[in-house]
């Protein structure tokens, strides 16, 4: 009939709270989804915390998920389910772009570029031992087929957003054996795309370059490996004004997780305050992932210029709560 089954995750903390937000925009927008909505609180199987398998599930089946933030329990047998999520599905490409809101000003106004993060291996292999007393190893576990798949896709992605740069980011010089074979991943696939300007640059002088000036950045596609995007996705959204405003993707071949990079933020819960933006830029990632592209512009149009007339959340130096946030997105539907 038309209408498509997403899984929504609303998730600890603020997440319902956001998710609710998301919910009414999307109702107002006339989005023709059927939101299959799961709990993913973690259940402790054979002492290791697990997903629920209806939520599972649920993923499987849809193939489309949105989820809210996720605490990770702290302790023995509490691994991030976060990361249960990505590994369960083999979401290999973890998508963030980074791009300034018009109307919320920061330093820089000029950023715009995207990273795709390798999104199953890497310093998260989860492989750790103590050696001995005093001595422990971290694996950091990096495979050409891993390498080259979110390689293809980060250059498939320039080619699809007409961005005619790839840079893969690395520390080949330290990390000699594994950023090396992942940027021979990289390096094998670029004459592939003639079209697509391919070089390499280490990590740290990105990070420096960047702050200095992100405008070389905006025509770019940024790849590299898991942890690398972890931390330089977060540093890229301090550029735009904070964690409160950049979505991402996990692209997989049988599922793909839209969802906020921010955390559960505890301290706020409840009270009415979280800013769904994320959340919601994330949702439009997803309708675009869906070929939703119509509903996805219509919806962002009018996130971004509540926040440009000055409708603000207190994250951003507003006032406004989340509802009032969304009632005003909603005036515009
Ligand atoms: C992110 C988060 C996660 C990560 C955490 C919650 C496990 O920081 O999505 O960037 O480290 O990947
Ligand atoms: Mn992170």
């Amino acid at each position: 009939d038309g209408t498509y089954n997403v899984t929504l995750i609303p998730g600890d903390g603020i997440g319902p709270e956001i998710s609710r937000s998301v919910k009414e925009i999307y109702d107002a927008a006339k989005v023709p989804i059927k939101w299959e909505e799961v709990s993913v609180t973690p259940i402790l199987v054979d002492g290791v915390s697990t997903i629920p398998a209806d939520a599972i599930a649920s993923i499987k089946k849809n193939t489309i998920a949105l989820k809210g933030p996720l605490a990770t329990p702290i302790g023995k047998g509490h691994v991030s389910l976060n990361l249960t999520l990505r590994r369960t599905f083999n979401l290999y490409a973890n998508v963030r772009p980074c791009r300034s809101i018009e109307g919320y000003k920061t330093a820089y106004d000029n950023v715009d570029t995207v990273l795709i993060r390798e999104n199953t291996e890497g310093e998260y292999s989860g492989i750790e031992h103590e050696v001995v007393d005093g001595v422990v190893q971290s694996i950091k576990l990096i495979t050409h087929n891993a390498s080259s798949r979110v390689a293809r896709y980060a250059f498939e992605y320039a080619r699809a957003n007409k961005r005619p740069h790839v840079t893969a980011v690395h520390k080949a010089p330290i990390m000699k054996m594994s950023d090396g074979m992942f940027l021979r991943a990289c390096r094998e696939l670029a004459p592939e795309y003639p079209d697509i300007k391919y070089d390499e640059d280490l990590l740290d002088r990105v990070c420096l370059r960047v702050v200095q000036n992100p405008a070389p950045y905006s025509d770019r596609v940024m790849v590299m490996p898991n942890l690398y995007g972890d931390i330089l996705s977060d540093m890229c959204a301090g550029l735009i004004g904070g964690l409160g405003l950049t979505p991402s993707g996990n692209i997989g071949k049988d599922a793909s997780i839209f969802e906020a990079v921010h955390g559960s933020a505890p301290d706020i819960e409840g009270k009415n305050l979280a800013n769904p933006t994320a959340l919601l830029l994330s949702s439009l990632m997803m309708l675009r992932h869906m070929k939703l592209t119509q509903k996805a512009d219509l919806i962002e149009k009018a996130v971004l210029s509540t926040i440009a007339e000055g409708t603000r959340t207190r994250d951003l130096g507003g006032k406004a709560s989340t509802q009032q946030f969304t009632d005003e997105i909603l005036k515009k539907l």
